[in-house]
């Protein structure tokens, strides 16, 4: 058996099982789920419609490029996003089935494993990130995140000696679970640094329309990239999805974005790789990529949930709202995992302990103390598990 699989850790959510396990909560309230980033908005129904509609696609193969439509529905919709000066759809798009699936996936075609491979990932951090730098045979570096440093990676905290193996670089902005978005500064600096060493940039930009202001939408890394006079967007891809905007998770509909030249290597994987989407999908997701209403309406709903639970959830745990996505980073008055499972046995909420999220590295663990919670259930149950937790009894 493949022997880097042995380094894999177990997933945060098979953590939580077990640190549930044996625990029956208190009788009396109804089980309200805030661990997973899954989200809980009712499926747009056109899209539905739209999936039904196409579902004679399955009849045929359908390609890993996928169909034009979808390609050219994809460039249209970032360019607008992004304020992009060109996006070709024939080069500098693919479509992957969710942006899991491609953030893993793009590890794999980027890594030179007969070298010594570094890949760097933000620290709280998307798990993927890891496993996808593991399994393609390169060693994660780790940088912290911490309420410090305003959730930034610190990309200066690396010798030029270390920066020479880094083949890779994973950024999430906005950040799961700190909601951090990278600045026009941070990404110069990436740029230039990737400038400077040879490596590659993966986005993951998941959460880039949730956020709380209508017409100030958080700065993208092509978008960056653009506004630097990068219109090759050289070293470059962003990873984003469907599954947080438009409320489908289930539908595996993602895209990602960029160098030409990353793309059309990461397509002859891809072919191997055997994930195209089926063509049921990618007619939905036109349909989805061209609509911004339903998304607008998406946001209202999350925002909402914010400005009525943030204050009543800070009364107890130090949080702020944060620059974007669904989720509150919060601090925890006892260990993150104790307060969790206290949480769940006395007022059965779950919520994911921030050091699962995380790894220990120089100066400590930047999720300790922390717990993620994903303001995805509908605002009657986020705003009665806000109260559950301001009431949460943490004596004896
Ligand atoms: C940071 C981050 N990236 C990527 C994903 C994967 O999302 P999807 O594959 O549904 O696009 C998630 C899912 O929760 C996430 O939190």
């Amino acid at each position: 058996m493949n022997p880097d699989l042995d380094h894999l850790q177990p997933y945060p959510f098979e953590r939580l099982r077990e640190l549930f396990a044996g625990i029956t909560p208190v009788a009396g309230f109804a089980s309200i789920s805030l661990s997973m980033g899954e989200p809980k908005h009712s499926t747009p129904p056109f899209i539905l419609e739209a999936y039904a509609k196409a579902l004679s696609g399955v009849a045929s193969y359908p390609l890993t490029a996928g169909v034009p439509e979808l390609r050219e529905a994809i460039a249209a919709w970032a360019t607008r996003r992004y304020q992009l000066k060109a996006l070709d759809p024939s080069t500098q798009v693919l479509p992957v089935a969710g942006s899991r699936e491609g953030l893993f996936s793009f590890a794999q075609t980027v890594i030179d494993r007969s070298r010594d491979a570094r890949v760097i990932a933000p620290n709280p951090f998307y798990q993927i990130y890891e496993g996808a730098a593991l399994l393609a045979g390169a060693k994660p570096i780790y940088l912290p995140t911490t309420a410090d440093d305003g959730f930034r990676m610190r990309f200066d905290s690396l010798t030029p000696a270390q920066w020479r193996n880094v083949q890779l670089v994973y950024v999430c902005t906005p950040g799961n679970p700190t909601g951090h978005v990278m600045t026009l500064d941070e990404w110069k600096q990436l740029f230039e640094l990737s400038d400077r060493y040879g490596f590659v940039i993966a986005s993951d930009e998941c959460y880039s329309e949730i956020y709380f202001e209508e017409g100030k939408p958080p700065l993208g890394s092509l978008q960056a990239a653009s506004q630097l006079g990068r219109d090759r967007y050289e070293r470059l891809v962003m990873f984003c999805s469907l599954s947080k905007r438009s409320s489908v998770p289930g539908m595996r509909s993602g895209f990602v974005a960029g160098d030409a030249d990353a793309l059309k290597k990461f397509l002859l994987y891809r072919t191997y790789h055997g994930t195209a989407m089926s063509v049921a999908v990618q007619l939905a997701s036109v349909a989805a990529w061209q609509d911004e209403a339903h998304v607008v309406e998406n946001r209202r709903l999350y925002a909402q949930k914010f400005a009525q639970a943030t204050p009543v959830i800070n009364s107890r745990l130090a949080c702020s709202i944060p620059d974007a996505a669904f989720y509150l980073w919060a601090r925890t008055p006892i260990a993150d995992a104790e307060y969790a499972q206290r949480l769940y046995a006395q007022k059965n909420v779950t919520e994911l302990p921030g050091s699962y999220l995380s790894r220990d590295a120089s100066g400590g663990n930047p999720g300790t103390g922390y717990v993620r919670i994903a303001l995805v259930a509908s605002p009657a149950e986020v705003a009665d598990a806000a109260a559950r937790i301001a009431s949460l009894n943490l004596e004896g």
